[in-house]
């Protein structure tokens, strides 16, 4: 027979095949991603392509309207039944018949590219540990005593090349009634195990079984937990939700949580039970949010600091307590749900937990190296995810560090006098008359500045209650650009300020921001207490990040990126003003949300990203600042506003 030239489309990849050759099995031969999950049986419908008839000058070819064969019998039957798009063909079951244009749509690829990652705009590619695929297996002989598992097994190496698998018992419990109910054609989820880990069967159903499949991705903090429900096969978020962690009644900060592990005997236990039913909860809520049945989530990729770490896992935190803060272990680690007493899921759900970093730079730091990539970065880049301890990565492809800096609830509200977290009722953004020295505010909830008209009608129905923490950075950098705050940090008396809003508190003076207490309301005044805890914070920041520097060499950074749920609220200009971060122009600063819970993502849509970050954090060199004498010396210095030594050029522009 003879050849014809074949060309895919977007990939451009082009071949020469025997007429007669299906389009599945010339795009397998030229690394064409075209996926299929029942294996060419015209079941699936997932090789679905689009020939292209007429000129290509482009491809310096013409395509014949007879290209491609005619419809065969399953083709037809598919259509009938399920319907093919117009223009579309099975790629399993059209043959190659002359030379031929072929469009891969985007549903048709295995590597679907479905995250879009904030600060480097660069897309994950699909390919999930845990996926189905469809086999047939062979029928029991009375001559050939092999069991329905071990037929199933040979399947799957015939089929689809998957060798070594192992099945829990649940599993071999369903698999005769499944196989025989199924006419020896079935659907096996499969978790695929990195590096010498077993493949294993998860579940199996009879036929050719659709339901999509689920994932989890968690980032557990101390104060929340934040899940996405993922479809496995799409990438698509199917549900969303969060949670404060319960372990929050045991001790607001990790160190506290640590301590209740050490003075209470079964501390530790009480708080593992507590995270783990909280995360049990989360499942079954954001499955039914997403009309979802839990038992179709058959995996989870969690990450979180080092101290929740070991809480979860059900480790006892007391070595995180104490110099030289050893983990129990940083390797990743691939469980089963059941060992973790989850049971939201499905029984045989694994559970993927990311590599920590070190004993202060958990997992959930790996999380964020792998959404922000500072080790492929060409330019130096810092990496800030702010939280109660603040995670910082400094680096470019040839070179990351990595230290946590302990910067306390500060920045999240707490520890300030009208603290609150950021929800509906708390003061936001900040801004100060220079002149004047009046504020005008915006409030969570009520998308006015308090000087727009309507906002006192739309302020009265959400009531104003408190500030957050992008607000109390914003009142603190404002009160210094305006002169209510010299740079010592102290608040100037109504005389020297020019305004009344500057009373007394105390021995010293409070800003006052907000007064509703005329209609029953809350003061609201930045006091000098306030800012006190917030130059602490950002101290304990910017030393962390100088740190780093200095290890590094470098004297300036090329590019900041703020991580972190608070993070993307920051505004670059206060951050800086305060002195939160090194000088660097403000175009050069980038918020990336939550880059831990994208890194998680990652790692449960993409296997290959798993062994790229396990790889990754063993290269990441950690700085240790607790014993670091210079990290004193920087926090010194960087409690002035915006710091006592170190210039920031970028600000005078
Ligand atoms: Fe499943 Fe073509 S590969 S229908």
């Amino acid at each position: 027979s003879e050849d014809a030239l074949v060309i895919f489309t977007p990939s451009g990849k082009r071949g020469r095949f025997a007429t007669g050759t299906p389009v599945l099995q010339a795009a397998r031969s030229l690394g064409v991603d075209l996926d299929s999950v029942c294996g060419g049986r015209g079941i699936c419908s997932k090789c679905q392509i689009t020939p292209g008839y007429g000129e290509f000058p482009k491809h310096g070819v013409t395509v014949a309207e007879d290209a491609l064969s005619e419809w065969n019998a399953v083709e037809d039957r598919y259509n009938r039944i399920r319907g093919l798009k117009e223009g579309r063909r099975l790629g399993c079951q059209a043959k190659i018949m002359g030379d031929v244009v072929i469009d891969v749509p985007p549903e048709s690829q295995v590597h679907k590219q479905v995250i879009r990652k904030s600060a480097t705009e660069r897309d994950i590619a699909m390919d999930p540990a845990t996926r189905s695929f469809y086999v047939e297996v062979q029928e029991p002989d009375m001559h050939i005593p092999t069991g329905d598992f071990e037929r199933l097994a040979r399947a799957l190496k015939d089929q689809w090349q998957i060798d070594g698998v192992t099945a829990d018992l649940s599993v071999l419990r369903k698999l005769q009634p499944v196989l025989r109910k199924g006419e020896w054609k079935a659907t096996v989820v499969l978790h695929r195990g990195n590096h010498d880990e077993a493949h294993r069967i998860l579940d199996i159903f009879p036929g050719f079984a659709e339901e999509p499949l689920c994932g989890l991705a968690v980032d557990l903090g101390s104060t929340t937990i934040a899940a996405h429900l993922c479809d496995l096969s799409t990438g698509k978020v199917l549900a969303s939700s969060g949670l404060m962690n319960p372990q929050i009644r045991f001790g607001e900060d990790l160190m506290s949580r640590v301590s209740y592990a050490m003075m209470n005997p079964g501390g530790d236990v009480e708080m593992t039970r507590a995270v783990r039913e909280a995360i049990d909860n989360l499942i079954r809520a954001v499955a039914s949010e997403a009309g979802i049945d839990p038992e179709r989530v058959y995996e989870m990729v969690i990450v979180f600091n080092p101290v929740m770490h070991h809480l979860f896992l059900g480790v006892d935190p007391v070595e995180l307590g104490q110099a030289p803060f050893a983990l129990a272990t940083s390797d990743s680690l691939s469980l089963d749900a059941r060992d973790l007493d989850l049971t939201a899921m499905n029984r045989n759900a694994r559970v993927y937990v990311l590599p920590c970093i070190a004993g202060h730079v958990g997992a959930d730091a790996a999380a964020v190296a792998l959404s922000e990539e500072p080790d492929k970065s060409k330019d130096m880049v810092l990496v800030v995810d702010v939280g109660t301890n603040a995670e910082i990565l400094l680096g470019n492809e040839h070179r990351v560090l990595a230290c946590s800096s302990p910067t306390g609830p500060a920045f999240e509200g707490a520890q300030i006098s009208s603290g609150q977290r950021a929800a509906p009722g708390a003061i936001e953004r900040v801004e100060i008359d220079p002149v004047t020295k009046e504020p005008r505010f915006r409030v969570i909830g009520v998308d006015l500045w308090s000087d727009d008209p309507g906002f006192a009608g739309a302020s009265r129905a959400t009531g104003i209650t408190g500030i957050c923490g992008s607000g109390i950075i914003e009142a603190v950098a404002e009160m210094r650009m305006a002169g209510l705050v010299d740079p010592s940090g102290l608040i100037g008396g109504p005389e020297q300020t020019g305004t009344p809003r500057c009373e007394p508190h105390g021995r010293t003076h409070a800003y006052v921001l907000y007064d509703g207490t005329a209609e029953g309301g809350p003061k609201i005044a930045v006091t000098q207490g306030d800012i006190r805890a917030i130059q602490l914070a950002k101290s304990a920041l910017y030393a962390g990040a100088r740190l780093l520097m200095d290890e590094m060499g470098v004297d300036h950074v090329d590019r900041v990126v703020l991580a972190g749920a608070f993070g993307a609220h920051i505004s670059p200009k206060h951050a800086m003003v305060l002195g939160m971060i090194p000088d660097v122009p403000l175009d050069r600063v980038f918020s990336a949300g939550n880059a831990a819970g994208t890194g998680a993502r990652i790692a449960l849509l993409n296997r290959a990203a798993r062994d790229q970050i396990e790889e990754t954090v063993h290269r990441i060199h950690k700085v240790e600042t607790a014993i670091e004498p210079r990290f004193q010396e920087h926090f010194v210095n960087a409690n002035a506003i915006p710091h006592a030594v170190d210039p920031f050029p970028e600000l005078a522009k």
